[in-house]
């Protein structure tokens, strides 16, 4: 039986984008290893997730840091310690920097709760909620070395209602980023996904 494939998780909350990928492992759907969860967060929730699944969860605070480099070469050694392969992104509210995202240049995918390039930064649902949007989403992307302007391997979209709120919104977007984030592993996990410059081509599924 070949090796499954090893990825580490960055979260720094609730970790349900986390849960949703444990949920698929556990279900046999989704046939990665998740051999390290890392937070920059100590009482983030998704820690608890991870534990309670019997993964490795480590704490990196950046306050503990001297510096961004060595927070960052903290991350990149339990990474390397713990053998992943691709580095994701869920719910990790910090901007990586250059030298991170060239260490594993399209090796880290992000989930981010907008259809980019519409609303890039910080909280994707009330920008396209303030904006009058009639369509919002999620996207799933490589990262490169600006604000979630990486390639786009898929997105999904929801309707937004005329009587929305933040919180409804942002609910409809999460069931689908529950979806999208463990498809594009998957996806990366059966060797499909070919970059070209901008472009993520999703090569046919093996027969
Ligand atoms: C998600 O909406 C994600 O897209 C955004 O932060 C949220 C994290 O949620 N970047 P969770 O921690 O996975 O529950």
């Amino acid at each position: 039986m070949v090796n499954k494939r090893k990825i580490g998780v960055l979260v720094s909350g609730r970790g349900s984008n986390l849960q949703a990928l444990m949920d698929e492992i556990a279900a046999g759907t989704l046939n990665v290893e998740i051999t390290v969860v890392i937070s920059d967060k100590k009482d983030a929730f998704a820690l608890e997730r991870a534990e309670k699944a019997g993964i490795k969860a480590v704490a990196v605070s950046r306050k503990e840091c001297a510096s961004k480099e060595e927070f960052e070469e903290k991350i990149t050694a339990a990474l390397e310690e713990a053998g992943a392969e691709l580095v994701v992104l869920a719910g990790f509210m910090r901007i990586l920097s250059p030298a991170f995202v060239g260490h594993w240049h399209h090796k880290i995918v992000n989930i981010h709760p907008a259809l980019l390039p519409s609303f890039p930064g910080l909280d994707g649902q009330g920008q396209a909620l303030n904006y009058g949007v009639k369509i919002a989403g999620c996207t799933v992307h490589f990262v490169d070395e600006g604000t979630d302007s990486g390639p786009i391997i898929l997105q999904k979209a929801v309707p937004v209602l005329d009587d929305d709120t933040h919180d409804t919104l942002a609910d409809r977007i999460l069931e689908q980023e529950h979806k999208a984030l463990p498809e594009a592993v998957r996806l990366w996990s059966e060797g499909r996904l070919q970059i070209e410059g901008r472009h993520v081509k999703v090569l046919p599924a093996e027969r």
